[in-house]
């Protein structure tokens, strides 16, 4: 439809016709029988019937033959024929789920996250889906948060912003002109993944510059790829609801950056201006959301009953209900809603797309690249042909491997588990296999999340327990598959101790005290206080949440089919104690002296994480060595050129993610000890060496300033080298102005 015919249309609109297009609910509420408009969450929604004929958007509703169904009939009572949106989370994959984000981003591939959000989007569009409340781009560093899960950047802005953009690219490729595109909605903006102390939904209290320096550039980076829409995040930012701060939607998201799309709250946000005692009513928190720039209230009836009251009470001006509907309309125009209302829901589709050869194939490449190694004594892995091999532990042959996001409509179909990836490849006579106990006990769950049910405990736990133990002495080497929960993980999950749980930490000692070769595959969705368990066993593979192709990807690793690439997007902790520990931190006025009690750190604990922040290990071994820049000053218009000298040492080929860190010693406010800048995968034979070449530029050293201006500051700089955050070659260079 032409942009005229959208404002012609707006004209032929009254108010309440328009602010229901601002009103977001359950799709399940959308068709309710009359019980449940009466007396069920409907009736408590306690929104008047004409306005649910005309609302704008429901989420948590697919399936093509449901949506064309719901489509339809909203079409028949709906006063101007506007198609609904329909909005899910597909946070790691529709039907093929993909490992979690966190762990998609230990790939270091941009243009893999980009496969898979296109993937999914095919998937999910063949559903009759149109947007999809995804990336989460949240910079996180504090592993006690349960949401570290969902964002691919990590601990790490730099990373944060390269994901961002090809998460964006690949859910929304050719959106205008193809069915299997998906509208993007970025979030939480802005700095949910600073909560104090991890705890969910807590405060956030950090200054404009940190943000903008350090929380800010991912969301932008989405914004600039074109992402359509925005989500308003729970948490305050210096005082003030997310939800209802004008400045930073209205000055920063729309001024400084020119986002012109869509803005819409997350679940309940609006309302929860009330508790957060940010607004004193319904009609208060209306007033605000709506002058702060929120277009779609997710999940209440707060614009729904309230905004027509303050336009006819001259509280809101019109303008502001026709500039946030005209940005609906015109999302759903972009997707081409108003000529083809069903848009890509199609069955025959779903049958071709949802877990297609293509989608698993690229499933297993993605949770192959995930995976870290972070231990590897004495070589244990690869697992030699002929080992006789006991997999040991809840995980061994478990298919909760999705993550919790992936239950939000029920558990995910065909997933692949340890056991069965192993057993495909294997001989059956040197694979055995024994659960030993569950991933929780009873008392340790957490309230589970939409329609998961947590599945019955072992039976005979003491006889599970010492068959584990039995079969564990019969193995050359025993490989023990342990977790958390994935319900554990994900929203409205903060854990206060997020170490693995207390019986299976038991019996990673005991088999540990066998004295065999043990090597444990840790199956998270955050990074784990992991101390005890790194200390006994030889190997130690973070496989993360990996998915449908979970128990393939992991076994190709442990046989030696394919080689560990992943690099850690954020620290691992000594103890919760630590956290949040991250490696682009401040210096401080007193840095760490051994033995000097004045100074910054603990004293029962490293200042340092147990694995640091680009840490991974591969089968074989690199050296770095070599470092040079081709000149010792940098100017406004040039370049410096840094070399790097990279050799394989080891027998076998492998892949090694040489980074690139720069520091600013001195600035107008203090800066991070080092920030990563760039990076570049190489592939090496056993024995080959390259030179690897980084150009550092102007914009790589350019921060929010203390005057609060963009801009590169004159001075003395270190640019740093090497497999990981914290072992790196060291060169000095000066930026000058002229
Ligand atoms: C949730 C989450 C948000 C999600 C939304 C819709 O509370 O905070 O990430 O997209 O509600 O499910």
């Amino acid at each position: 439809m032409k942009e005229q015919k959208l404002k012609e249309l707006l004209e032929k609109m009254t108010l309440s016709e328009k602010i229901a297009q601002m009103v977001q609910i359950q799709g399940r509420l959308l068709n309710a029988g009359s019980e449940e408009a009466v007396t069920g969450p409907l009736g408590e929604l306690n929104i008047d019937p004409a306005m649910l004929d005309n609302i704008g958007s429901v989420l948590n509703a697919e399936g093509a033959e449901n949506l064309k169904r719901l489509q339809s009939e909203y079409a028949k009572r709906s006063a101007h024929g506007i198609p609904l949106l329909f909005m899910l989370d597909i946070i790691n994959g529709y039907k093929t789920i993909f490992p979690i984000p966190l762990a998609q981003g230990c790939s270091w591939s941009p243009e893999l996250l980009s496969a898979a959000a296109g993937a999914a989007a095919r998937e999910a569009a063949s559903s009759g889906l149109h947007v999809n409340f995804s990336p989460m781009v949240d910079v996180v560093r504090d592993a006690r948060w349960g949401r570290v899960m969902e964002t691919a950047g990590g601990e790490d802005p730099f990373l944060g912003e390269l994901y961002a953009e090809a998460v964006v690219r690949g859910y929304q490729r050719g959106l205008s002109d193809t069915e299997g595109a998906m509208a993007a909605c970025v979030k939480h903006f802005a700095g949910y993944g600073a909560a104090e102390a991890g705890r969910e939904y807590n405060t956030v209290d950090i200054t404009e510059r940190r943000l903008r320096n350090e929380y800010l550039p991912p969301y932008k980076a989405a914004v600039d790829a074109g992402c359509e829409m925005v989500m308003t995040a729970f948490n305050i930012v210096d005082g003030i609801p997310m939800s209802a701060n004008t400045h930073l939607m209205r000055d920063v998201l729309r001024g400084e950056w020119g986002f012109d799309g869509v803005v819409v709250s997350d679940y309940a946000a609006v309302r929860e201006l009330i508790p957060h005692g940010a607004a004193e009513n319904d009609a208060d928190a209306a007033k605000k959301a709506l002058l702060a720039g929120v277009d779609i209230d997710m999940g209440t009836n707060i614009y729904a009953n309230n905004l027509e009251s303050l336009v006819l009470g001259g509280e809101v001006p019109e303008s502001l209900i026709d500039e946030a509907v005209l940005r609906i309309l015109h999302l759903k125009n972009k997707l081409g809603l108003f000529e083809s209302p069903f848009r890509g829901a199609s069955e025959e589709q779903e049958l071709k797309l949802h877990r297609c050869v293509e989608h698993l194939s690229l499933a297993r490449e993605t949770a192959a690249r995930s995976c870290v190694l972070l231990k590897n004594d004495a070589g244990v892995l690869p697992l030699k042909p002929g080992t006789k091999i006991a997999l040991i532990g809840p995980y061994a042959n478990s298919e909760l491997l999705c993550g919790m996001w992936s239950h939000v409509l029920g558990a995910p179909q065909g997933t692949v588990t340890l056991e069965r990836g192993l057993l495909e490849r294997l001989p059956d006579e040197s694979l055995s296999s024994a659960p030993g106990c569950d991933i929780l006990e009873e008392c340790e769950q957490v309230p589970s999340a939409f329609q998961y049910k947590y599945p019955a405990p072992l039976s005979k736990p003491e006889e599970q327990w010492q068959k584990a133990l039995d079969t564990a002495k019969q193995a050359d080497v025993v490989v023990l598959a342990l977790g958390e929960h994935c319900m554990q993980t994900g929203e409205g999950a903060s854990r206060t101790d997020p170490r693995l749980p207390q019986k299976q930490r038991k019996l990673a000692r005991e088999i540990a005290a066998l004295g065999k070769k043990t090597v444990v595959v840790v199956f998270c969705g955050r990074p784990l206080d992991l101390s005890e368990l790194s200390a006994e066993v030889d190997s130690l593979l973070i496989a993360w949440f990996p998915g449908t192709e979970g128990g393939h990807a992991v076994a190709d690793i442990l046989l030696g089919e394919r080689s560990p690439v992943g690099r850690l997007n954020m620290s691992f902790p000594r103890a919760a104690g630590q956290c949040p520990v991250y490696y682009n931190h401040y210096s401080t006025g007193r840095p760490r002296q051994e033995k000097n009690r004045f100074t910054t750190g603990y004293s029962d604990c490293e200042n340092e994480p147990l694995y640091p922040f680009g840490f991974g290990l591969s089968y074989t071994n690199f050296k770095y060595g070599g470092l040079i820049l081709d000149k010792n000053v940098l100017t406004p218009n040039s370049t410096i050129t840094l070399r790097v000298v990279v050799e394989n040492v080891g027998e076998r080929p492998g892949e090694e993610t040489v980074q690139l860190y720069i520091r600013d010693i001195c600035g107008s406010v203090v800066r991070p000890v080092k920030e990563l800048r760039a990076f570049e995968r190489v592939e090496l034979q056993a024995g080959e060496k390259k030179v690897i070449s980084f150009s550092i530029t102007e914009q790589m050293l350019k921060f929010w300033t203390a005057d609060m201006v963009f801009c590169a500051e004159p001075g003395r700089f270190e640019a740093m080298a090497g497999p990981n955050s914290e072992n790196l070659l060291i060169e000095a260079f000066e930026y000058r102005e002229e």
